[in-house]
């Protein structure tokens, strides 16, 4: 009896290795290659400035149409903006906030070519990153169907990497082929493969941000990011049971007490933000900050949301903990806005590539984490490097002009402050009653 329940437990753990075997393997040995680097101090607020500043570059579509005139020079355009953006903010951090190629349209068999051009305008200053997945970004090659009539099949296409007799077929870059490159090749990647078993979802992991005073990884963080992986492309646009519970069970491990802030990034919008999207309408202005729709702080709402397939339980976990104050997703490139939700925010980044749909103008949502007073707030830095729609976390909207003086103060403040090293995180989280802020 005994030898029949063995065999029949090995044939079953054997059909789940041949489906998952190799992106297993692939991810396991990621994480391998990564142990080597886990000792790299984690990302902090740098002492001169007593700030952490992210950049969000989301939807960056490279390598669309790379046979044509068109697509490259959409890329030469996001790199300007990507460019003018960092040197404008200076950002201690950039997130890729997923779409950061387009697959299904690169014509070439390794996407990384093009991840890496989208990340080098952060790596060539210096400046340390994290990405995420979108729904883009692993997608099958789709064969153009005007290439099988008059104009023909263009030669760069089947000639660059495919100069054996072997068959033409670009089927895409996995998202653990994507990861293992970018960590590879770029030691400011604070990127991870993610546990394997939230396969097929990759970019699952978590990064303390840590103190200027903070002297090892091994004490409490400022503030902890969240990355997720809300799937599209090669499996459904979904983040799962599984991912829940591990973001529940890192999430107990790591602040137990929900006393250290946490903010949270993916790519796919949940449900819940189609329900808290202010009404489209062509009066737009009049629905943002201090309109009649719960005190959303944004520019662009010209699209409805198009939110992930379903549900299943990271929305109610993340409202539970009143640690977490915000989530920040890309995906609508005609959306920036930030609306109240039960008792945190739900952010669009905004549309930072040429590639893509949609003619908005372009820019990045930052977000701004200072140390002492503790502070997070959020604006959006445009190419043509206005600013916009800017928002502190706990609950206060401003406009430009007065968050700036604002920053100014908390920087003298910081300076003097950082000279005692004290870490406020503990009491300004706990005492932040944010539904009593917003009054909804
Ligand atoms: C990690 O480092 C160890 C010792 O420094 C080395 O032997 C090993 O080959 C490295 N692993 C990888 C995957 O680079
Ligand atoms: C794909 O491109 C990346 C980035 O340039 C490179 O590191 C990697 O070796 C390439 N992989 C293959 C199979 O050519
Ligand atoms: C990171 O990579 C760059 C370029 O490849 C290299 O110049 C630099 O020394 C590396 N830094 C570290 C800390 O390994």
């Amino acid at each position: 009896m005994q030898w029949v329940v063995l065999v029949l437990v090995l044939s079953i753990s054997g059909s789940i290795v041949n489906v998952f075997g190799e992106a297993m393997m692939i991810n396991r040995c990621c994480n391998e290659r990564l142990a080597n680097s886990s000792t790299k101090p984690y990302p902090g607020v740098s002492s001169d400035s007593g700030r952490f500043k992210i950049a969000l570059f989301a939807d960056l579509h490279y390598g669309e149409n790379s046979w044509t005139d068109w697509g490259p020079a959409q890329d030469v355009k996001s790199e300007i903006v990507m460019s003018r953006i960092l040197d404008a903010e200076k950002p201690d951090f950039v997130v890729f906030l997923g779409d950061v190629v387009t697959a299904n349209n690169i014509a070439i068999r390794n996407a990384s070519l093009y991840w890496e051009k989208a990340l080098s305008p952060a790596r060539n200053r210096g400046i340390s990153l994290a990405s995420v997945f979108g729904n883009h970004d692993d997608m099958a090659f789709e064969w153009p169907s005007d290439w099988f009539s008059s104009s023909g099949i263009p030669d760069l296409v089947c000639s660059e990497e495919n100069n054996m007799c072997s068959s033409c077929s670009f089927e895409g870059t996995s998202r653990s082929q994507l990861m293992i490159n970018e960590i590879e090749n770029n030691n400011l990647s604070y990127s991870r493969c993610g546990p394997s078993d939230l396969l097929p979802g990759v970019s699952n992991y978590v990064l303390p941000v840590h103190h200027s005073c903070q002297t090892n990884n091994d004490s409490p963080p400022l503030v902890l990011l969240y990355f997720l992986d809300s799937g599209g492309g090669s499996y459904p646009e979904i983040i799962s049971n599984a991912q829940v519970n591990w973001f529940r069970t890192q999430s107990s491990h790591l602040n137990p007490k929900m006393s250290i802030p946490e903010l949270v990034f993916w790519h796919i919008p949940s449900l819940a933000y189609k329900k808290v999207a202010p009404p489209t309408s062509s009066q737009q202005d009049r629905l943002f900050s201090g309109g009649n729709r719960k005190h959303c702080v944004g520019s662009i709402n010209y699209e409805t949301v198009d939110p992930q397939e379903t549900e299943l339980g990271i929305m109610d976990l993340l409202s539970s903990r009143p640690s977490v104050k915000a989530v920040f997703v890309g995906h609508n490139h005609g959306l920036d806005w930030c609306c109240p939700w039960r008792n945190l925010w739900l952010c669009f980044a905004r549309h930072t590539g040429y590639g893509g749909y949609g003619n908005w103008a372009r820019g990045a949502r930052m977000i701004q984490i200072t140390e002492d007073p503790f502070s997070l707030s959020s604006w959006i830095r445009m190419e043509d490097d206005t600013s916009h729609s800017h928002i502190y976390f706990d609950g206060k909207a401003f406009d430009g002009m007065q968050l700036i003086s604002d920053l100014g103060i908390h920087h003298v403040l910081s300076k003097f402050w950082l000279h005692f090293c004290v870490i406020t995180t503990l009491d300004v989280a706990s005492s932040n009653s944010q539904n009593q802020i917003y009054g909804f």
